[in-house]
């Protein structure tokens, strides 16, 4: 892109087009000159944050496709959630160069800030269906924050879209289920195994809704790898020592390993498995 000029009017040149000086401005290291390692810190974080930005784009994104019952570019869109979830993911390379001695050298100055007050990580597990509200607390101060997650609870999650869609197909759901307060997790239901179950079974006759079960559950295998490298990275840096937001750390890092988005999708397998 370059600058040209219209008449009077200046064309935008790449640097407007994505605000450059104000994107490439946003990098405040605590300490002047930077702490080694320091920089990488916070650009990986805001990286990271940026990814979690698109993320929820195309998560709602994907629930508008299904919202259109447009099932197969709902697969392809949730194949972008997977490229970024792996981007993600890949961040962890550069981060694990941090040493515990950089660490120590500028640890002090973010005080008690953490990761676990980033409201664009809990804005993509709540636009998923994974919706603890005992955490909302947190980000009252907030105001953008507060004021996503809080609107995020009111719309159905991606695995509601889909739960709304498969009803649709004729696959039809529990009024419980198709009246559910949304703002409420989920955390699995009998009737919704069933139905995968069929769809699981008859996979011939229902490829496209197999493959949307298959690449759902890839986004929570995917999102598994992310919490583990993050654990992983954790321990490396700080070892057991608690972590600045106040939980105990590399252990609270790795109870939250366990979770699981779609419960009823790993039900399935159970039951599949069951009946050979
Ligand atoms: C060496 C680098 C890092 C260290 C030492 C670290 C440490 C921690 C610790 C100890 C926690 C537990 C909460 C607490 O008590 O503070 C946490 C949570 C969290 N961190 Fe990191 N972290 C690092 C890098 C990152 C990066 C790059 C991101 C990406 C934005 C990130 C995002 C998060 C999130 C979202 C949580 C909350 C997880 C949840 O509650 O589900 N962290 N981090």
């Amino acid at each position: 892109m370059s600058a040209e000029r219209d008449g009077d009017k200046k064309q935008k040149n790449y640097a407007d087009f994505l605000k450059l000086d104000v994107l490439l401005n946003l990098q405040e290291t605590f300490q002047q000159p930077a702490a080694a390692g320091e920089m990488m810190f916070i650009m990986i974080h805001q990286i990271s944050e940026l990814w979690f930005k698109l993320l929820h784009h195309e998560i709602r994104e994907t629930c508008e496709l299904l919202e259109q019952s447009r099932c197969l570019p709902a697969v392809t869109q949730i194949e972008r959630i997977h490229a970024i979830l792996r981007s993600l993911i890949s961040v962890w390379e550069c981060m694990q160069t941090l040493t515990p001695t950089d660490f120590l050298a500028f640890r002090s100055a973010f005080g008690n800030s953490s990761g676990l007050q980033s409201y664009g990580y809990r804005l993509i597990e709540y636009a998923l269906g994974d919706r603890d509200l005992s955490c909302l607390r947190r980000y009252e101060e907030m105001l953008q924050g507060y004021t996503l997650l809080t609107a995020e609870l009111e719309r159905p999650s991606l695995y509601d879209h889909v739960l709304l869609y498969l009803n649709k197909r004729g696959f039809l759901l529990p009024a419980e289920l198709l009246e559910r307060d949304y703002s409420q997790g989920y955390s699995g239901h009998s009737a919704v195994v069933d139905i995968w179950l069929t769809i699981y079974r008859n996979s011939d006759r229902y490829q496209d809704l197999f493959i949307l079960g298959e690449k759902l559950i890839e986004i929570d295998c995917l999102l598994q790898q992310w919490r583990h490298r993050h654990a992983v990275t954790v321990e490396r840096v700080i070892g057991m020592q608690p972590g600045s937001g106040g939980t105990s750390g590399v252990p609270y890092l790795k109870k939250i390993m366990e979770k699981q988005l779609f419960p009823d999708l790993y039900q399935l397998r159970f039951r599949l498995f069951q009946s050979l």
